[in-house]
């Protein structure tokens, strides 16, 4: 039996020290200790700080840092929401190409995590006609009680409970009440406050299919070999060509050093209904001959 399917191995796994301090995870990460404190002394932070976070009364501009950084330590199903400013410029600038050529486009990203990493192209909304943000994990929801905290994600199913300066995640997630519980938005306070976009909306990659279709998609950071195999990654590519307009295009993106700039891009366009072709890639991105070798219609 491998080593992490050893049922006391997965029970010592899911148990992290939680210390739900901003200014503690600020230090870490200035300090460069994130391996120390991550991957030896095995911290977790909880949805919680976001909410202490959000009450802390501090400027604008460090609520915003702070609350991506925050949301960058939050699980979220199988992947994490690590997400930061500027950091899909490659892919923005695809996009930004794109709407150069289409009439008021309407541009949907999935998989936003805080949306933070979508501001470039916010500011930019006079180009386009609709812009949406939407991840599958829009917000927490959390309820107290004498020992600490439960979390819960948006469909109920169990995400962590908090005791006694432990984070406890669930081995294997269930379903459960969740009256009482209070919304922790994951919506990063600089596009609530500067951009009046309120909450981002709920859309799964795998599943969720728009009535009204979009011009362009940009899914970043998301759909790679980290997260999922090749077929769920050809799953959730078949589903968002669902939600796109013939003509329309369809934009990947990952962050990762192995890229030349730490970015690689890969451009789909829907040529007509079922039928799609590359074209355009950036830096040889690791979906390109799956992507390539595969039948996206279903
Ligand atoms: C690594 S973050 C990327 C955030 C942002 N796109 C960026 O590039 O900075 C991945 C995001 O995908 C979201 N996510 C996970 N599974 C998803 C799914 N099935 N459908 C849509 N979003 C999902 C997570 O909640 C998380 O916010």
């Amino acid at each position: 039996m491998k080593l992490k399917n050893n049922p006391l191995v997965r029970l010592t796994m899911s148990v992290h020290p939680c210390l739900d301090n901003i200014a503690f995870l600020d230090w870490i990460c200035r300090k460069k200790l994130q391996f120390w404190f991550f991957r030896v002394l095995r911290f977790g932070f909880s949805p919680e700080l976001l909410s202490k976070l959000a009450g802390s009364g501090a400027p604008l501009s460090e609520r915003s840092r702070l609350h991506t950084l925050a949301t960058s330590y939050l699980r979220a199903g199988n992947t994490v929401k690590t997400t930061g400013m500027a950091r899909t410029n490659h892919a923005d600038q695809c996009v930004l190409d794109e709407a150069g050529k289409q009439e008021s486009p309407r541009l949907l990203e999935v998989g936003v995590s805080d949306g933070s990493s979508a501001l470039g192209l916010i500011e930019k909304r006079e180009l386009f006609s609709h812009i949406a943000l939407s991840d599958r994990y829009p917000y927490f929801m959390m309820k107290r009680n004498a020992l600490g905290c439960r979390f819960y994600d948006v469909d109920g199913q169990t995400h962590g409970r908090k005791v006694l300066g432990l984070l406890i995640n669930p081995i294997n997630p269930i379903s459960a009440d969740v009256e009482g519980c209070t919304k922790i938005q994951s919506i990063n306070p600089a596009l609530v406050e500067e951009h009046g976009i309120h909450s981002i909306d709920f859309y799964d990659v795998f599943s969720s299919v728009e009535s009204i279709k979009y011009d362009i998609i940009k899914c970043s950071n998301l759909l790679n070999l980290i997260y999922f195999d090749a077929p769920m990654i050809v799953s959730a590519v078949s589903n968002l060509l669902k939600s796109l307009n013939v003509g329309g295009c369809l934009i990947i993106s990952h962050n990762n050093a192995k890229y030349t700039d730490g970015e690689a891009v890969i451009c789909l366009r829907q040529i007509s209904d079922g039928k799609v072709g590359i074209y355009h890639e950036i830096n040889d991105h690791e979906l390109l001959d799956i992507l390539k070798s595969s039948d996206l219609t279903d």
